[in-house]
């Protein structure tokens, strides 16, 4: 189904009932952001009538309702079924294990560009201690362990038991490596005992993002640094003719499907209250310009469902997107933030 489809775009509007006209135009805006002029408008009318898709009910001349044929709802489901199999192909409907996720992304171009960023502006050095706060199945462990060889120590913390085991296990050889089960908020750590920590995509899912900077200061000594690469959702760009629809479904995004969705622009201003000085703020954007490549990472089917049943978006709108965006060129955006902070004394 086309945007520009005004016959198609008629049988969609009628699908939950007959319509006039006006009722008609005024449902085909709800869902695309445009109106059909009045000539195409009466035009598909017409030849939907002609072909038997439609047929009127009572009324008088333009006032009178339009309802679907058994013909015209049986091409409708045809076209929703076609689509179901060409989106089916093309994105990924179950959710996938956590770790094979985190794995999967961990390999993508973008994530080793950010990580090749925030290892830079750790610079940890041979024998300091390292702590990974949120550390995963492991993914960071082993290069941290490299970069404070000989006689450094790292230590991963994750709130996930089955993170912990995934990462204990990886860093098996690795005597400088150490990994513990424990909750970013309250760290089983001494006072000024970390020389460099990190946190990479987690104080995005934080109940209390400045009590884990205020920990991470706690621990580090002064001079300490913090790395934190933590996204900004509320960047996220989907390039679609309807930019109502994109928005809304990024909007979902960042009030429901992250709990802090627009942590990347706040830790310039939360660093400082625990007590870090700012010294850069590095901007790294990803851009997709294969869907499947962005579904692997955005999950577009499954949380385009999930704003259908929140509300943010419409079924017939969501379905004409999802469809859009699996043939289309493709183009999406989203900026993750490196922010390295100093510990002040
Ligand atoms: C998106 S993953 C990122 C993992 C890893 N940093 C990486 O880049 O692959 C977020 C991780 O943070 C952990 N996490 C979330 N909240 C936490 C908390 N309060 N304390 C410790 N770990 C937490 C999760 O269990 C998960 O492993």
């Amino acid at each position: 189904m086309r945007t520009n489809d005004a016959q198609m775009l008629v049988l969609c509007a009628l699908t939950d009932g007959p319509l006039h006209g006006y009722a008609i135009n005024a449902a085909i805006e709800q869902v695309s952001g445009h109106r059909l002029g009045p000539g195409s408008l009466y035009g598909a009318l017409a030849r939907l009538e002609a072909k038997q898709l439609v047929k009127p009910l009572e009324g008088k001349g333009r006032q009178r309702p339009v309802c679907l044929t058994p013909a015209g709802r049986e091409l409708l489901e045809q076209e929703a079924h076609s689509m179901a199999r060409l989106s089916g192909r093309v994105f990924e409907s179950a959710v996938p294990d956590e770790i094979s996720y985190l794995d999967r992304l961990a390999a993508t171009d973008t994530a080793r560009s950010y990580k090749s960023v925030m290892l830079h502006a750790l610079d940890a050095r041979p024998g300091q201690t390292v702590l990974d706060l949120g550390c995963g199945p492991g993914t960071d462990l082993s290069t941290l362990a490299k970069a404070v060889s000989p006689s450094g120590r790292v230590i991963g913390i994750d709130s996930s038991q089955k993170m912990v085991e995934q990462a204990r296990r990886r860093t098996e050889g690795l005597s400088a490596v150490e990994v513990q089960l424990g909750d970013i908020h309250t760290l089983p750590l001494e006072d000024g005992s970390i020389d460099r920590a990190r946190t990479e995509r987690v104080l995005q899912h934080a109940a209390d993002p400045a009590r884990a900077l205020a920990e991470a200061r706690r621990v580090l000594r002064p001079g300490g640094r913090l790395v934190m690469g933590e996204p900004d959702w509320d960047s996220l760009t989907i390039d679609y003719p309807d930019i109502e629809v994109s928005r809304a479904y990024t909007r979902h995004v960042t009030d429901k499907v992250v709990r802090n969705g627009v942590i990347g622009r706040q830790l310039a201003r939360l660093a400082p209250d625990a007590g870090f000085a700012v010294l850069a703020v590095v901007p790294v954007t990803s851009v997709f310009r294969d869907v499947q490549a962005a579904d692997q990472v955005l999950g577009l089917q499954r949380n385009t469902e999930r704003a259908v049943s929140a509300g943010y978006l419409s079924a017939l709108a969501s379905q004409r997107w999802l469809d859009d965006l699996a043939t289309g060129p493709f183009f999406a955006a989203v900026t993750l933030y490196v922010v390295v902070a100093e510990a002040t004394s």
